[in-house]
């Protein structure tokens, strides 16, 4: 299904991001992937001692699970949040002469998260609220800005994000600034649709997945209670990392005219409640 095609998958901090699983599936159907993770690139500046060791140990954690289950595919630092570090790998991959077909956006951080309890929304600060939407939300735009800029992008890819249903619905297990931030994803995703579906053929999807507690982002915020709760919810139970793995294959694919939706890979969890 995807001979001599190549996507950027974001957002692999180890062996059990759902990206990791996208990756896999890509590669068993003949494609390729360049991936990105967190690291101390030449863009950071005035890091902490802290920060250093956080990004250092990502990025060793990121290489080392790539290399174990994606073979040679190609690993690259990207903070979304650096415009800079952006452009440098858009360029990076112009001058490799690397054309993509689509690309994963798989990345979302909230700091109001910790120890799987959330600050209520009433005490969030400006850079909290702000930060949380430019790494989880913004950086969809800016990814795809940059990619094209550098004639990256190809005519006719797929971007593909993956969302939560707390981007429309209040849930039970925490979950506030994040929410505003995925709600501000899927709606990126369908302007980016539009604008970009009539000047380059891109389509531009989102899924919302079921909650998993496997990955990095999902053992800091969910706790056992909440991925039962859903699991009961959900007619079919809770999606599982492959059932996400096949539908971005799915959009992924060429010649495809889906676009502009927000699906939903959770179990049915969505039509309950
Ligand atoms: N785990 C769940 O329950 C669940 C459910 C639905 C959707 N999602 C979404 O799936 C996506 C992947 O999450 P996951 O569960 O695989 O967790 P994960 O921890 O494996 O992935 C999150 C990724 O975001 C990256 N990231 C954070 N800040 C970044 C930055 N500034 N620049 C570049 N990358 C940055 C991290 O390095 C990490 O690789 C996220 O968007 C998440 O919201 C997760």
């Amino acid at each position: 299904m995807f001979t001599n095609k190549t996507f950027l998958i974001t957002g692999i901090a180890d062996e059990h991001s759902l990206a990791m699983y996208a990756a896999k599936e890509i590669i068993k159907n003949g494609g390729k992937v360049v991936c990105t993770g967190l690291g101390v690139s030449p863009f950071h500046h005035n890091l902490s001692d802290k920060a250093k060791a956080f990004l250092n140990q990502n990025f060793e954690d990121f290489k080392r699970s790539v290399h174990e289950f994606l073979g040679d595919a190609m690993v690259e630092i990207l903070d979304v949040t650096i415009d800079e570090n952006i452009e440098h790998f858009a360029k990076d991959l112009a001058q490799k002469g690397i054309k993509l077909d689509g690309f994963l956006h798989a990345i979302a951080m909230d700091k109001t998260i910790r120890n799987k309890e959330v600050k209520p929304l009433i005490e969030v600060t400006k850079d909290e609220f702000c930060d949380t939407m430019n790494v989880s939300a913004y950086s969809l735009i800016r990814v795809s800005h940059y990619l094209l800029k550098h004639g990256v992008l190809q005519d006719g890819a797929s971007i593909c994000s993956l969302s939560y249903i707390a981007a429309a619905k209040v849930t039970f297990h925490p979950y506030r600034n994040i929410s505003i931030a995925k709600a501000a994803l899927e709606r990126i995703t369908v302007e980016l649709a539009d604008e970009l579906g009539r000047k380059h053929g891109i389509r531009v999807n989102a899924i919302r997945f079921s909650p998993y507690m496997g990955s990095k982002a999902g053992n800091a915020t969910l706790k056992i209670e909440d991925v039962a709760t859903s699991n009961k919810m959900s007619p079919l139970g809770n999606a599982v990392p492959m059932d996400l793995a096949y539908e971005i294959c799915h959009l992924f694919r060429p010649e495809s005219r889906i676009t502009g939706e927000i699906r939903h890979v959770d179990g049915g969890y969505h039509i309950t409640g």
